[in-house]
């Protein structure tokens, strides 16, 4: 979602600036701007549209050595220019970049900006009319600023320059990630370290409600009240290499070939020299003492989850319920006595689930995440973590977080019972690795579903997903994909809901891709293929090797049948990112979406 960036040292910010905000757009953004300030003259630029043309729009002969960006995705007001961040205050002294919602900006509003009249219609816009009231009274920028930032209610992350001080740039935080960068004779902020790795490995974290004055040798940061903290920098784990596309065409192929590669990283990290699972003892120990998990999570993370659950019940036999988390708070069931709450996030930034944390915390029970992003707010305000090791993922459709997130799920189910002393004939490592060579197969086949994507999908408007079992969740997994890049209007359906209300929606020539992967439901699956043909529909069955049936388009190779998700979704990856080529889409970097879905 937004992004920020600010640079304040010696040498050309704007392109810094620039660079940082490419880097950010994996994130996902309508419009985006600048404000660079030299010999205190403040110059922005804004445009509704993508970084290149910001870039263009940038006039090349300005020089400042201090400045701040951002990429928006539009929460209050349309995408448009006059939305777009940088925004103003009204005599044009104070400039100001903003990620999150601030939820009481009426209030604010009515309360201290009577008679200003307003540019846009952004929340952004009354934090910075706020700042410079409250300057006009207090006569203290510092002080204005920290006040300002007490009296919004709400997700921030904020950075401020004024037009009077080319020394320091103002930093607030508050739920919305934001860093500071250290560099010699500089220091920058940026939403997420992948912005400016161009410049620095080492990080501030900041926590929420600290402020900073950011300046060229020196960063103070200070809580609300004033009282200056101290904290040690960080090196991030990236860089720059890891966030390239390399020779590949976009992020999602890269990331779609580099699944072996994460399952054989995670075999290495969760094992130990003896061949046994290692893991965190507390993590273990909060598994052993609960008595039902609550998943939560959103979109792909879970779907993740709903597989998760099979392996968490059937290894560890510990009834598990999977929720989205924008609904749970309307809906909290009514909770066992020792719940223990696991939060699926590739971001760890996804605010629809940290809003059940929050309120799950507050109830007192245990939280554990299991995200891509060790440092992040879900990891850090829950009480354990398990790190997904996918590296970073940049296409906005998630495919290695995914297969990632199942690979340590079914780990931590076995290590589950382990401790429990429920004896499993399965060996995870193994059988991981058994799966990793069945990925490695068919991301070698690549042509085939290429072909797979032109023949089904090449002009089709809609397309179904159907299976039994867990190649169920893994058909609605299939049909978030092909709809979030390739916009095909598709669904995930279990084989035998079909006759219940859908099978209407078949007509002559509808694709339907039919999973086939579990022995138990092959008869019933194909008896719903044949339901469709007979209707009319284009059927495309993927099926596992022992099940497969000669006219199915492909066949997986055979791998442990309760881990067949981590291969079957695979195909269904390949082909949603052809048919999103073969229709010019923009694979990476779909219409409307973000990567990291920072408001509720
Ligand atoms: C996946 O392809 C999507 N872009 C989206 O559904 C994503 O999984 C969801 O927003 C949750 O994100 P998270 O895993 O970072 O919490």
């Amino acid at each position: 979602m937004c992004g920020i960036v600010g640079y304040i040292g010696y040498d050309d910010s704007k392109e810094i600036l620039l660079k940082g905000l490419e880097k950010l757009e994996y994130r996902g953004y309508d419009s985006a701007g600048i404000a660079v300030m030299s010999k205190e003259d403040v110059y922005i630029s804004k445009v509704k549209g993508r970084i290149a043309q910001l870039r263009e729009a940038v006039d090349g002969n300005v020089h400042a050595t201090l400045g701040i960006g951002h990429t928006r995705w539009a929460t209050h007001g349309p995408p448009s220019q006059e939305n777009a961040h940088p925004h103003q205050s009204k005599s044009g002294r104070f400039s100001i970049v903003h990620n999150g919602v601030i939820e009481n900006y009426l209030e604010v509003r009515d309360e201290y900006l009577s008679g200003i009249e307003l540019k846009s219609q952004t929340d952004t816009e009354i934090v910075v009319q706020l700042i410079e009231v409250l300057y006009n009274e207090m006569n203290d920028v510092s002080a204005a600023f920290r006040k300002a930032v007490e009296l919004l209610k709400g997700s921030y992350a904020i950075a401020l320059i004024d037009a009077e001080d080319a020394e320091t740039i103002y930093i607030a935080k508050n739920k919305s990630p934001l860093l500071v960068g250290l560099g010699d004779g500089f220091n920058v902020v940026a939403s997420d370290s992948m912005a400016m790795l161009q410049v620095t490995d080492q990080y501030l974290e900041l926590m929420d409600k600290e402020t900073v004055l950011l300046r060229r040798e020196r960063v103070e940061i200070q809580k609300l009240d004033g009282t200056v903290v101290e904290r040690e920098p960080f090196t991030a784990e990236l860089n720059e290499s890891d966030i390239e596309k390399g020779t590949y065409p976009h992020f999602m192929l890269k990331e779609i070939d580099e699944q072996p590669l994460v399952l054989r990283r995670i075999i290495q990290e969760y094992q130990d020299e003896n061949n046994e699972i290692k893991l965190d003892p507390d993590v273990r120990q909060a598994m052993k003492d609960c008595d039902r998990i609550y998943i939560i999570a959103a979109g792909t993370s879970y779907h993740a989850g709903l597989i998760g659950k099979q392996f968490l019940e059937k290894f560890a036999q510990i009834p598990v319920e999977v929720h989205v988390a924008s609904e749970f708070s309307y809906n909290m069931p009514l909770l066992s006595e020792k719940p223990l709450f696991v939060y699926i996030s590739q971001s760890g930034e996804t605010a629809d689930s940290r809003a059940v944390l929050v309120q799950t915390k507050e109830l007192g029970h245990p939280a554990l995440t299991i995200t891509n992003v060790p440092g992040s707010t879900l990891s850090r305000e829950a009480d354990y973590t398990l790190h997904l090791h996918a590296g970073p993922e940049i296409a906005v459709a998630s495919t290695k977080a995914y297969t990632a997130q199942m690979a340590v799920l079914a780990i931590l189910g076995v290590d589950t019972a382990n401790a429990k002393g429920i004896e499993l004939d399965f060996d995870p490592m193994q059988e991981l690795a058994i799966v990793a060579n069945a990925m490695e197969a068919m991301a070698d086949q690549k042509d085939v579903f290429e072909d797979l994507a032109r023949e089904f999908l090449a002009t089709t408007r809609n397309c179904f997903f159907i299976g039994r079992s867990i190649d169920y969740y893994v058909g609605i997994e299939g049909a978030l994909k092909l709809k979030e890049i390739s916009y095909i209007q598709a669904e995930g359906f279990a084989g035998g809901e079909l006759k219940h209300g859908t099978i209407a929606l078949i007509e002559e020539g509808t694709p339907v891709i039919a999973l086939a992967t579990q022995a138990g439901v092959n008869d019933s699956i194909r008896g719903n293929v044949q339901e469709v043909i007979a209707r009319g529909a284009n059927a495309c069955v993927i099926s596992m090797k022992g099940l497969d049936k000669s006219g199915d388009s492909f066949v997986l190779p055979q791998v442990h049948e309760i881990l067949t998700p981590i291969v079957s979704v695979l195909p269904l990856q390949l082909i949603s990112y052809y048919a999103a080529l073969h229709r010019n889409c923009d694979v990476d970097k779909p219409r409307n979406l973000a990567k990291s879905v920072t408001v509720e």
